[in-house]
């Protein structure tokens, strides 16, 4: 294929990217933006595969081998992973992007040729994108390990701060080093690709809890950042381009979460924060009020303003349904229905507003944090559903709480609050929740969309 033709489709492909991009913002438009993006990546591919090789060399046989394997393995893995257990998804496949621009680094070390010189822009390229695609692949399984909970947050390394620091200088003193030799030493290489890998565990494996969001979307942006360097190791635009919207897009995200979790960015890294099971917040010998079915349904109905705090829990029980059918039940009692949405909500970022968009809830009726606040002390009833740390007081009063500092869901304002939850366990932040013992909350104990269940047929019934 010509230069210029290549160039012009690529052109297309990028445009389609940003598109896409631009409409994943929306719920609305989101399907569509996804599709365009994906059209755009396709078209990359085809093109990238048209384009001959300088060297005359034809791989198209392995090519298509590794496309029908993983095409298998993609479509497999995506059609069968249920809702609560994407973000492990998301860490898989983010990690596999970075094994990608590392597996190129090596090439392009491999095939560097004897005689050229060593330093150069292009070879400080490929060693960031080495080292970049390194800590992504593994930093990217730990984080799956941790989310899927067969690494336990508790696995500490002894001094990992010292550990980070040393593995990092030790291998930016090497990478100098073999940058300044007249010949390149492969060895030299491979112990820094080892040094890498080791580095993405150290670096991920100190972080923990309420953290793990801010990491994962933190290994995303590597990975971004690591494409674009294998787009500028081959002179490839769309490569380059992709992997800059994906760094770029990785990094806002990386930003804004930690905002909505008050933690700066330095702190997540080193600090080691919030591993599960820290806090002080105390029981001590307080009951909780248990609600019945039939008086919260009493109260629903008779209430002016509802609003819904979903969380994790509402994820686990798959209510987004159920709670859309009471939605509507109440709303032909005229009663005014919103949602409540706590950014760090759930497992993963926009993880309830995924859950409401698929049960058809209107995206008007969702409330963010902010504008959420304002409204609770105006609000009847508050049904918080299968949420525990995003309505956790302790991260205002008990500065000795993991969670001190996060902005929360101030529900504890509102006439009546109704919890449910299965029992008095705690959630992520793995503490207890003073929430649950307040003068106005009254605890629902049960399955969340059992519950849900039963209260559309008491407030029907009523
Ligand atoms: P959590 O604090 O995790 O609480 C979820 C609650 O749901 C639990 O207390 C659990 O209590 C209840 N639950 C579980 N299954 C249930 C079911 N079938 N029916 C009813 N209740 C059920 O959830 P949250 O308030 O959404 O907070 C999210 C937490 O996850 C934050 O700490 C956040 O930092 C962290 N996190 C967030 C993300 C992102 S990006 N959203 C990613 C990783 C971690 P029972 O067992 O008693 O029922």
């Amino acid at each position: 294929m010509e230069g210029t033709t290549t160039n012009l489709i690529y052109l297309i492909c990028i445009s389609l990217f940003i598109i896409g991009l631009k409409k994943l913002s929306h719920p609305d438009s989101a399907r569509t933006g996804n599709l365009l993006a994906a059209a755009g990546m396709i078209g990359a591919i085809i093109v990238t595969l048209l384009t001959p090789l300088e060297s005359g060399a034809n791989n198209y046989g392995w090519i298509a081998g590794g496309m029908v394997v993983g095409t298998a393995i993609g479509l497999t893995v995506a059609r069968k992973i249920k809702m609560t257990a994407m973000p492990e998804m998301v860490s898989l496949f983010n990690g596999l992007g970075g094994a990608c621009a590392m597996l190129i680094s090596i090439v392009e070390f491999y095939n560097h040729p004897a005689g050229e010189p060593l330093l150069s822009g292009q070879m400080i390229t490929t060693f960031f994108a080495l080292f970049v695609g390194s800590i992504s692949f593994t930093g990217s399984l730990v984080a799956y390990g941790k989310l899927d909970g067969f690494l336990r947050d508790s696995l500490v390394l002894p001094a990992p701060k010292l550990i980070n620091m040393v593995l990092l200088l030790v291998i930016i003193a090497l990478s100098a080093y073999t940058l300044m030799q007249p010949q390149l030493n492969f060895t030299y290489v491979i112990v820094i690709l080892g040094l890498s890998l080791i580095y993405g565990i150290t670096f991920v494996t100190p972080i923990g809890g309420g953290d793990m969001p801010v990491v994962i979307s933190l290994l995303n942006s590597f990975t971004g950042i690591g494409a674009a360097l294998a787009g500028l190791i081959y002179g490839n635009q769309v490569m380059l381009v992709g992997g800059i919207l994906v760094g770029a897009s990785g990094t806002i995200l990386t930003i804004l979460m930690c905002q909505a979790m008050n933690r700066s960015l330095i702190n997540v890294i080193i600090g080691g924060f919030s591993a599960s099971g820290g806090g002080t917040a105390q029981s001590g010998d307080e009951v909780v009020k248990e609600a019945t079915y039939a008086d919260t349904a009493i109260m629903l109905k008779y209430a002016q303003k509802v609003i819904v705090v979903p969380g994790y829990g509402m994820a686990v029980a798959q209510a987004q349904h159920t709670v859309h059918d009471l939605e509507k039940t109440l709303e032909e009692e005229g009663v005014g229905f919103k949602y409540a949405i706590h950014p760090v909500a759930g497992r993963m970022p926009g993880h309830m507003n995924v859950l409401l968009a698929e049960a058809d809830v209107p995206y008007p009726k969702l409330l963010d944090l902010d504008d959420a606040n304002k409204e609770f002390a105006s609000t009847d009833v508050v049904l918080v559903i299968g949420a525990n740390d995003v309505v956790n007081p302790a991260a205002k009063t008990d500065t000795a709480s993991p969670i001190y500092g996060m902005p929360i869901l101030d529900v504890e304002q509102a006439k009546n609050v109704i919890v449910l939850k299965r029992s008095m366990n705690p959630g992520y932040a793995g503490i207890q929740n003073q929430l649950f013992f307040g003068e106005r909350t009254r605890m629902l104990f049960g399955d969340a969309k059992s519950s849900l269940s039963k209260l559309v047929e008491e407030v029907n019934n009523a």
